[in-house]
């Protein structure tokens, strides 16, 4: 698995990203991923692993409960991965129950995306390759 990015819950891409564009960031467009329920839209530093900022796009996002409990934070990482089931496998065996069965995500070029979760590691989102 290739590590991918750090995805992170705001109140608002908007006003997060203005700190990170004045530090060198590179923003890209915001995306509207209507299955997920938030917008998406990513910064990019050469020293810096990729953010990922995921604004929720209503009250019941699941998004909007994390930002409830733990304000603007880090929530989960992300890995690439060349077979998505065999890893969801794997990681079943290693205790991480899936959260987000696969589904294409409109930021990602409509790859696939699972989310799984484990007592110890907290949310790993799956990339497919
Ligand atoms: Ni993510």
């Amino acid at each position: 698995m290739d590590f991918h990015h750090v995805g992170v819950a705001v109140h608002s891409i908007e006003e997060t990203a203005k700190w990170y564009v004045n530090k060198g960031y590179d923003m890209t467009e915001t995306f509207n991923d209507p299955i997920q329920k938030v917008y998406i839209a990513f910064l990019k530093r050469s020293d810096s692993p990729l953010l990922e900022l995921v604004q929720p796009a209503d009250k019941i996002s699941p998004v909007s409960n994390i930002l409830k409990k733990s304000g603007v934070s880090a929530y989960h990482f992300c890995y690439e991965t060349d077979n998505l089931q065999e890893t969801i496998e794997d990681m079943e065996k290693q205790d991480f129950k899936v959260l987000i069965e696969p589904v294409p995500a409109v930021a990602f070029n409509n790859r696939k995306i699972s989310f799984l979760y484990n007592i110890d590691i907290g949310l790993i989102e799956l990339l497919e390759k």
